[in-house]
C-alpha cells in the first residue's frame, strides 16, 4: 500500500459535497491504484419494537437511509460490513425488521454480532439470518477477520440470566455494574491463532469486531476480556487494523503496530465517560486526544466517517451533523493517528489527564 493523501482529501471532499451519510466508507489503497478498492460500513441500528409493525422511528430510519445512500455510492463498493447492534432489545421482531431493511442492500454484507443482538437465545436465531458468528474471508490481497467478541461468562449466561428477557433488559442500558464482560473465548481465540498461521505476515489484516479489542472503559463495557490475546495474535502483521461499532462515539488509538479506530451507528451517539480519567479502569491509556461528541446532540458521532487505508494505516475524515468536520491522519514520525486539526502541539496532554 502507498501514502494518497491528496486522493484521500479529494475523496473526503467529495463526500462533504454529497453531505452526512449514515455510514462510514472504508478505502483501502494500494501502489497499483488499480488495485484500490472500497467497502461501506454500517452500524449500531438498534432497531426498537414499540407493538405490531410499529418501530421507534429515529432509529429505523437511520438504518434505512444507511441502506439506500449506501446502493446509491459512487464509486460502488465491493461489499458492505453491518458492525452489530441491529436490535435495541434483541428480540425477535427486531432482528427481523432489521435484516429486512438490511436486505434491501444491493452488495454482498458481512454480518458482525453485536451484544444486543445475542441475548434472544445466545445468537441462534441471528446465526439462522446471518451464518456463522466469526470467520475470514481474503479480498483482493487484504485478509479480513470477524469475531464475535461479545460472549459473556457462562456464570452470566446460564446462572445469572437464564432467560432471554433478564439478559435483555440487564444489557440494555449502558451504565449497568451488573453487565458481564464480552470475551472473545477459548474456542475463538484457537481459531483465531489457526486462521492467523495461514496468513503471511505481509498480508494486510483488517479485524471486525463489535466490541473494541482494546479496553477502553469497563464500566460501559467499551471492553473485551481477551484483548491482550487477540492483539498479541496480530503484531507479527505488517499491517493490522481493528474497526469496531459498539461504542457510538469517536474513537482511534495505536497499541503496538496494531490502529484501531471505531465506526459511528445509525442509531445514536454516546457520550465519552468521565471516568476515563480513572486510570486502572481503562488500560492501556488512550495514547492519543480524542475530540466529544455533544451527547446533547441525537445526530451527533452518527454522521459520515471516510477511512483510508494506505501503506497499513488508517486517515480519517469525519462528516458530523452540526458539528466541526474532523480528520484523523496517521502521524508516521510519532505512529499514532493524531487529528489534524486539534493536535498541531508536539506535547498535546491525553483528556484523560485533565481531569
Ligand atoms: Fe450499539
Ligand atoms: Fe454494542
Amino acid at each position: 500500500m502507498t501514502t494518497n493523501r491528496r486522493d484521500f482529501l479529494r475523496q473526503a471532499g467529495a463526500g462533504m459535497v454529497a453531505g452526512m451519510l449514515p455510514m462510514s466508507m472504508v478505502k483501502l489503497s494500494f501502489a497499483d491504484q488499480q488495485q484500490d478498492f472500497f467497502f461501506a460500513y454500517i452500524s449500531d441500528a438498534h432497531i426498537q419494537h414499540i407493538k405490531g409493525n410499529q418501530f421507534v422511528r429515529n432509529w429505523d430510519q437511520g438504518l434505512i437511509r444507511a441502506v439506500a445512500e449506501t446502493n446509491l455510492l459512487e464509486p460502488k463498493p465491493d461489499f458492505v460490513v453491518f458492525g452489530g447492534d441491529l436490535a435495541q432489545l434483541g428480540t425477535k421482531p427486531e432482528l427481523d425488521h432489521g435484516a429486512e431493511i438490511l436486505s434491501g442492500l444491493k452488495y454482498k454484507t458481512y454480518a458482525v454480532m453485536g451484544e444486543h443482538d445475542y441475548y434472544l437465545d445466545l445468537g441462534d436465531y441471528w446465526s439462522e439470518l446471518y451464518g456463522d458468528q466469526y470467520y475470514s474471508f481474503d479480498h483482493k490481497g487484504v485478509h479480513f477477520i470477524v469475531l464475535n467478541s461479545i460472549l459473556t461468562y457462562d456464570d452470566w449466561t446460564f446462572e445469572r440470566w437464564p432467560t432471554a428477557e433478564q439478559r435483555m433488559l440487564e444489557m440494555a442500558g449502558l451504565d449497568n455494574p451488573n453487565g458481564s464482560p464480552f470475551m472473545v473465548g477459548d474456542k475463538q481465540l484457537k481459531w483465531l491463532e489457526n486462521d492467523l498461521s495461514k496468513v503471511k505476515k505481509s498480508t494486510p489484516v483488517v479485524v471486525l469486531s463489535h466490541s473494541p479489542l482494546q479496553k477502553i472503559y469497563r464500566g460501559w463495557n467499551f471492553w473485551t476480556e481477551e484483548a491482550e490475546q487477540v492483539q498479541k495474535l496480530l503484531k507479527p502483521f505488517k499491517s493490522a487494523n481493528v474497526i469496531y461499532g459498539h461504542v457510538h462515539q469517536i474513537q482511534y488509538n495505536q497499541i503496538d503496530n496494531i490502529a484501531f479506530t471505531s465506526v459511528m451507528a445509525t442509531a445514536w451517539p454516546w457520550p465519552y465517560p468521565a471516568s476515563y480519567a480513572q486510570a486502572e479502569s481503562h488500560l492501556p491509556m488512550l495514547t492519543v486526544p480524542i475530540n466529544r461528541a455533544d451527547p446533547f446532540n441525537e445526530r451527533d458521532a452518527t454522521g459520515w466517517q471516510f477511512i483510508n487505508m494506505h501503506s497499513g494505516r488508517m486517515d480519517m475524515h469525519f462528516n458530523l451533523y452540526d458539528n466541526a468536520n474532523r480528520t484523523v491522519a496517521f502521524n508516521r514520525e510519532r505512529n499514532r493517528p493524531e487529528d489534524i486539526k486539534y493536535q498541531p502541539q508536539s506535547h498535546r496532554i491525553p483528556p484523560q489527564q485533565h481531569y
